[in-house]
């Protein structure tokens, strides 16, 4: 057994007493790693609060999931009003409250649900094949309950195509389609190819033309080996914990007409992606496809666990009387999550807001790369990636988790900003919420750019 040692810092002895107290009781394993092991203890709009005080910027938005912030006051008021707490009267009761679990049971508010997520989706570009929803509380669970429809479609068709180094959740199928095959032990009905990383490593990489002249030949040579028992393609629109590698749209566009020459389902997992986090609602849009199935999640509920697979019901329809049921799917107060989420979506300017935030974000992570500690830049709209550099006898690794602890420590009066545990090892996240104040995300990229510094001249 590994000897793990609770993280520590001075003058945190509340945070130190609760990191140490959660290490006795939880294995580890529930938590990746992250040399902060930051400790909250209540959140709002773009920050986090410490029990101590401190105040940090959340650069990660939960993990892309509060993308309209944290607890948002108008979000949550509408929850109530959805979930009909709003009515409770002074000494009264919860009677006109909705139940927390409708197992077996139908209630109007889930119905309200998929009439404005179909409606949604429809209305983007490229959602013009979506009309039914599985819903399920976790995003590896919608992968699974997606595969399943897809791999029940044709007798005999059992097999998938997944993207190399893609990631999908770590449960069952979705466990299986991530990674590529040398990860694990292999479940022989998934098949890897290639995903362009070399022609995205960087922003200014990803804006030359791609040769697409590989990735056809390694479709063809699938085809020609498992074509009889092949049923659909699944990928992301951009690599997201695999590294937030963001590739030419030509790349999906040639896996969807794969699908479309041969009658495969064309899958996109847009967990990371929905709700406005590459610009638009959905990243199908901007990259222009249209997916039969699409996986959503993360920020579907801005914090309540939801997630679902929306797609065609000629898909879905393959999967008998509950087949994809479980206890949370499409429980009301999920339900009551998505439509206070789209309330928000459709009545303000949230993806204006994140649209400038972007292009405030994208300069101020460029300019990085001036430091020395940061080597590559990826991302688009509101979800980049920032590839630390070896520095000296440093590995890029170890200055990522220095970048990390010195954006939370933030000695004196210098600001704080949370990040995540790095990506692929050395890869940082920056995935502000979209309703992050311009002014005050460039004053915490200007401190990002001073630790940088400080981490590079070490
Ligand atoms: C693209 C993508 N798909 C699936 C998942 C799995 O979601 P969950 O952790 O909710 O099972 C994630 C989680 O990070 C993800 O980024």
């Amino acid at each position: 057994m590994p000897d793990i040692q609770p993280i520590q810092f001075d003058g945190e002895a509340t945070s130190n007493d609760v990191r140490a107290k959660i290490l006795q009781q939880e294995p580890f394993a529930i938590r990746t790693f992250t040399p902060s092991q930051c400790v909250i203890s209540h959140s709002a709009g773009s920050y986090h609060f410490t029990p101590e005080g401190r105040k940090l910027a959340d650069f990660t938005s939960g993990v892309l999931v509060a993308n309209l912030g944290h607890n948002p006051v108008s979000w949550w008021n509408r929850v109530i009003e959805y979930l009909g707490l709003g009515t409770i009267k002074e000494g009264g009761e919860f009677a006109n409250c909705v139940p927390l679990t409708a197992y077996n049971a139908i209630t109007e508010v889930e119905a309200q649900a998929n009439e404005r997520l179909i409606a949604n989706l429809q209305a983007a570009p490229g959602g013009g094949r979506i009309n039914q929803i599985m819903w399920s509380a976790s995003g590896s669970e919608a992968v699974q309950k997606a595969l399943w429809a897809a791999m029940k479609r044709k007798p005999g068709k059992d097999m998938i195509i997944a993207t190399r180094g893609g990631f999908h959740g770590k449960k069952g199928l979705a466990g299986a389609v991530t990674g590529s095959e040398k990860d694990k032990e292999r479940d022989h009905r998934v098949q890897f190819i290639s995903f362009p990383i070399e022609e995205c490593d960087d922003v200014e990489t990803r804006k030359q033309p791609i040769d697409l002249t590989r990735y056809q030949q390694e479709l063809d040579a699938l085809w020609a080996e498992h074509g009889e028992r092949l049923c659909c393609v699944i990928t992301e629109p951009y690599l997201g914990g695999g590294g937030s590698y963001h590739p030419q749209k030509e790349y999906l566009q040639l896996l969807e007409s794969f699908c479309r020459e041969h009658d495969l389902v064309f899958i996109l997992d847009e967990i990371q992606s929905n709700f406005g986090r590459t610009g638009p609602m959905y990243a199908f849009s901007h990259y222009e496809i249209e997916p039969d199935v699409v996986l959503l999640g993360k920020g579907l509920g801005n914090g309540v666990p939801v997630s679902a697979a929306v797609g065609r019901n000629d898909v879905f329809e393959c999967l008998g009387y509950g087949e994809a049921s479980d206890t949370w799917s499409a429980n009301p107060l999920s339900s009551a999550a998505v439509l206070a989420t789209l309330d928000e979506f459709e009545s303000t300017d949230a993806l204006e807001k994140g649209a400038h935030l972007a292009t405030i974000i994208e300069a101020g992570l460029i300019r990085l790369k001036e430091t020395g500690a940061i080597s590559r830049v990826r991302g688009e709209g509101c979800v980049w990636g920032i590839e630390c550099a070896d520095v000296g006898d440093r590995e890029g690794a170890v200055i990522a988790n220095q970048i990390i602890e010195k954006c939370y420590r933030a000695d004196g009066a210098a600001l704080a900003i949370h990040l995540l545990g790095a990506l692929a090892g050395k890869v940082l996240r920056i995935s502000p919420p979209l309703t992050m104040c311009p002014q005050e995300c460039q004053a915490y990229l200007d401190r990002l750019y001073d630790v940088c510094q400080q981490v590079a001249n070490t």
